[in-house]
């Protein structure tokens, strides 16, 4: 039985055109999300399957299979919920997100400082790769991460609120090889209530790593 499944998009696929066209939405939900959870739902059986026979000879390569398609998976499903048509613009006191507002101010100094930052994280990966927003619970506040894939280069316990995905098959049969088009067009469908509820939760929720022994 599945452990993981395809979430269902919030939205139907011509919803955040014409910054992505439906074509994108598409198969970008339905073929690559897709594969993501399917290939970690068969890691968990493959490594089901090496505890049973106690065969370990395959363990890395497993152990990184389980980290890219699980991280590829949770990416994905706090992407579509970052992303509205009615989107866009920067978070305001006036429209209930002041909190996040400020938090932004506080990390980055602006908030034209935290999308310069932002952008360039997300428009300058190599290969594959994330621009990624997270609440860091040490500290208390607001990071910008560039991921590799979707699992390298993360800080351990920091949580993605706003995520940017700057893989290929997120714009290439839209928007070609401008990489920094993309995720300038980006910031208009960016859906500021769905970023504050998730640092709210982050925020609020107790973790292990604030802990003292
Ligand atoms: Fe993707």
């Amino acid at each position: 039985m599945a452990v993981y499944t395809l979430p269902e998009l919030p939205y139907d696929y011509s919803a955040l055109a014409p910054v992505i066209s439906p074509e994108i939405i598409e198969l970008h939900h339905d073929k690559h999300h897709a594969a993501y959870v399917k290939g970690a739902n068969d890691t968990l059986e493959q490594l089901a399957e090496a505890r049973d026979k106690e065969t370990w000879g395959s363990i890395n390569g497993l152990e990184k299979n389980l980290a890219f398609h699980l991280s590829g998976h949770i990416l994905h499903s706090i992407y579509w919920h970052n992303m509205t048509g009615d989107g866009g613009g920067e978070p305001l006191a006036a429209d209930g997100v002041g909190e996040l507002a400020d938090a932004i101010a506080e990390s980055f100094g602006s908030f034209a400082a935290f999308k310069a930052q932002l952008s360039k994280a997300a428009a300058t990966t190599q290969g594959s790769g994330w621009g990624v927003l997270a609440y860091e619970p040490l500290s208390g506040r607001l990071i910008v991460e560039q991921v590799y894939d979707h699992q390298g280069n993360v800080g351990q316990g920091s949580t993605p609120i706003l995520v940017f995905d700057a893989w290929e098959h997120a714009f290439y049969l839209q928007y070609k090889n401008q990489k920094v088009d993309f995720i300038e067009a980006m910031w208009q469908v960016v859906n500021w209530q769905d970023v504050a509820r998730r640092f709210e939760v982050a925020r609020s929720r107790t973790n292990a790593l604030l802990l003292t022994p």
